[in-house]
Order: structure tokens, then sequence, then C-alpha cells
């Protein structure tokens, strides 16, 4: 295992944004792992985690050293005639993951195909998509405290997971790092085709009894038809969360924007599409010489290509702004500065 020094980050971040590390290395084991982490030479570097750099970005170069997580594998660890649970290194890519649990006919995992990044970050936002979340399949996981150096399992009601929420994006926050995640996945698969148009596209290639592979070749059709590809345009999918607002406060809007699309999410709150409020404002499509926000999905803001870290704040915060103004709603980042 090479410590390699000042190095470009600009292809471990999907957002392809120029910064440099001080110190960067990759891990393939647990014991390449707890070797970096005791060595004295590194103690009183900070840490930065990084898996796919899918949901990261970066405001400025990082004065420290970054683990790139690459510990990989799949064991099933037990299994019966309706449930298997399988144990998945944290450096396997997410599609992988999917991939695996398809070829098995396995069921739990198709409605979050093509999600970009590793198995080890999916449980830090509790990752989701298509009416999914990745705590629908988690079962548990193992992480190790990056002071202590002790290994340490996590079960689900412990991650505290919530929309693109759970404890290491609070509490535990750059506390641990995760090494393995374990599924419990369906052998007899039941479908879920309510969100959004996978019904619709089933019915178009009038699949009317659809297995798991269907759903997952039809959810990725979907997402390429709207979310740019980073291999081609810098981006980390979704740049804010879809806001929850309270009933009254919807009322109130509801007046004013009566076409204001809205999913009901508990008794007293809703949750509005960001997307549309950003568009509403003006901003889809909006382009400042080489970054901007993308023309089919105003959710997602993009780097066309040199665009810096801090460029992008400054439009996610004039974004923000504007939203505010309008609708008096606080759109939170779903991505992570560093
Ligand atoms: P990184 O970006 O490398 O890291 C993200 C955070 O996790 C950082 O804080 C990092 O320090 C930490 N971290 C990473 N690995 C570990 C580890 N092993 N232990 C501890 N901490 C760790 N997300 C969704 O939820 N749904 C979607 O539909 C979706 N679509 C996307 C589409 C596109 C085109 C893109 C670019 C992104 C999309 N995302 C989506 C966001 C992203 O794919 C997920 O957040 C993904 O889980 C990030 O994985 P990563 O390995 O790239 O994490
Ligand atoms: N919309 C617009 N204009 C836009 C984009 C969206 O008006 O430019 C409105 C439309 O009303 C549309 C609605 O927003 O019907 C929802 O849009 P979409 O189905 O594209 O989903 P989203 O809410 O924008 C969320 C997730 C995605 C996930 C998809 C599918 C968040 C923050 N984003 O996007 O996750 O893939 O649903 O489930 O929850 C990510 O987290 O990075 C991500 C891509």
């Amino acid at each position: 295992m090479k410590v390699l020094n000042n190095i470009s980050l600009q292809e471990h971040n999907t957002f392809g944004i120029k910064s440099n590390a001080l110190k960067f290395t990759e891990v393939e084991t647990l014991y390449e792992l707890t070797e970096i982490l005791t060595n004295k030479e590194f103690e009183n570097e900070n840490i930065l985690i990084l898996g796919g750099g899918s949901n990261i970005l970066f405001t400025q170069d990082f004065d420290g050293l970054v683990i790139k997580i690459k510990i990989r594998g799949f064991e099933v660890l037990n299994q019966d005639d309706d449930e298997v649970f399988v144990k998945v290194g944290a450096g396997e890519m997410w599609h992988d993951l999917v991939l695996f649990a398809l070829d098995n006919n396995w069921g739990g995992l198709e409605n979050l195909s093509l999600i970009p990044g590793t198995v080890g970050a999916a449980p830090i936002q509790n990752i989701g998509a298509y009416g999914v979340e990745l705590k629908d399949s988690f079962e548990y996981l193992e992480a190790i405290d990056i002071k202590t150096l002790s290994l340490v399992k996590f079960e689900k009601d412990q991650c505290k997971f919530g929309y693109r929420d759970s404890i290491f994006k609070n509490e535990a926050k750059g506390k641990f790092v995760i090494i393995s995640v374990v599924f419990k996945l369906s052998k007899t698969p039941k479908i879920n085709t309510t969100y959004g148009a996978i019904n619709e596209v089933l019915q178009q290639k009038n699949i009317l009894n659809p297995t798991i592979r269907d759903v997952s070749e039809v959810v990725c059709a979907i997402r390429q038809s709207k979310l740019p590809n980073p291999a081609v345009i810098g981006n980390a999918g979704s740049f804010f969360k879809n806001p929850n607002i309270t009933f009254e406060h919807y009322e109130l809007l509801k007046n004013l924007y009566k076409d204001m699309p809205v999913h009901p999410v508990s008794d007293t709150h809703v949750k509005i599409p960001a997307g549309w409020l950003i568009e509403q404002c003006g901003w889809k499509g909006k382009t400042f010489s080489n970054y901007g926000v993308h023309k089919n999905q105003a959710l997602v803001l993009v780097n066309y290509g040199g665009a810096l870290g801090k460029n992008i704040v400054e439009l996610s915060k004039n974004i923000q702004n504007d939203i505010y103004l309008k609708y008096q709603i606080e759109l939170e980042v779903e991505v992570n500065f560093i």
C-alpha cells in the first residue's frame, strides 16, 4: 500500500472538480486500513474516507490524507427458502451488487439500479430511488472506529435512517469507516412498480408480469433519459433534497401556485419536488460559462469542464435564495461539501 503526495482528485469525484489531496492512498483489505490508521506518521492528519466520489463537492484542496476504500467481496452468510443474507465489501460498486442480486433472482435492490458509488457509502445517506431505500434491504453494517480502531456493528435501528439521512451524516459523521454491509434479500421477490413512470414504461413494452430484471431495466432506462452521465457531464446527482413543508405552508402556497406538485409524507407534512421549485424560478438549463443547472433535470448542478467547487457553491446559494424569496422554503443540500 502506497501513500502518494499531492494527488489530483479530479478523477476521484464525479463532478470532475479539480482539487488536490496532500496525501492519498487506497486500501483493499481491513489489514491495510488498520495499518494506515495506526501509522504514527499520519496520526495528526485530517482524514477523508472516499468511495466513488459521486456525492461529494470539493470546494478546496484537501489538506490531509484521503483513504479510498476498495475492500471487495460478496459472501452469502445464511439463507432459507425465503431469504438470503449477503455480506458485501464496502468497496464494491453499488450497481455490481444490484447485478449480483439479479443474477441470483434475489429481490429488493432492483429499484435502486444504476445509482453510482460504492456499497460502503450507500448507508451514509440511505440511498433511495423509485420508491425504495437502502434501509428496506439493510440488515447491519460493520465499521472501524477511526479513533479507537475497534470493529463496531451497527444494526438497522442504530443507523437512524431517514430520507437521504443516517447517523453517519450527523453524530457519527467522520468517525467511522464502513467496511462491509449485510443485506437481506428476498427469494420470492415482490415487485414495486408504483413509483414514477415504471408502470407506464412496462406497459409500453407490453410486459404484463414483470420480473425484477424487467424492473431494473426500466429503472435504468428512465434514469438514463433524465440524469446526465457523469462520464460525459460532471455532476453529483440531485444537489438538493426534496423539501418537506407543513400542510399549512402548502395551503398558503397552493392558492398562489395552483399547479405545484405535492406528495403527502405524514399527517402534518408534504414533500414538494425541488426540481419543480428550481425550474419555476427560471434556473433550469441556465449556464455560466463552464457550469450550470442541467437542462433536463433542474435538481442536478453540472460542471461542463473546469468549474471550481466555489462556482458550484455560489450557484447553489443563489438558487436557495431565490427559492426562499419566492416560496419561503429552505432547500437543504444533499451533496457533501469538502
Ligand atoms: P462518496 O461520494 O465517495 O462519499 C459520500 C460520503 O460518504 C462522503 O462523506 C464520504 O466521506 C463518505 N463515505 C464514503 N465511503 C465511506 C465508507 N466506506 N465509510 C465511511 N464513510 C464513507 N443517490 C441516491 O440516493 N439516489 C439516486 O438516485 C442517486 N442518483 C445519482 C445519480 C448520479 C448521476 C450521481 C452522480 C449521483 C447519484 N446519487 C444518488 C448520489 C450518490 O450516487 C450516492 O450518494 C452514493 O451512495 C455515493 O457513493 P460514493 O461511493 O460515490 O460516495
Ligand atoms: N421536476 C420539475 N422539473 C425538473 C425536475 C423535476 O418540475 O427539472 C418535478 C416534476 O414534477 C417531477 C418531479 O419533480 O415529476 C420529480 O422528478 P424526478 O422523478 O426526476 O425525481 P426527483 O424528485 O427530482 C428524486 C431523487 C433522485 C431519484 C429520483 C427517482 C431526491 C433529492 N432525488 O429526484 O435521487 O433518483 O427521485 O426516485 O430525492 C439523488 O439523490 O442524487 C437522486 C438522483
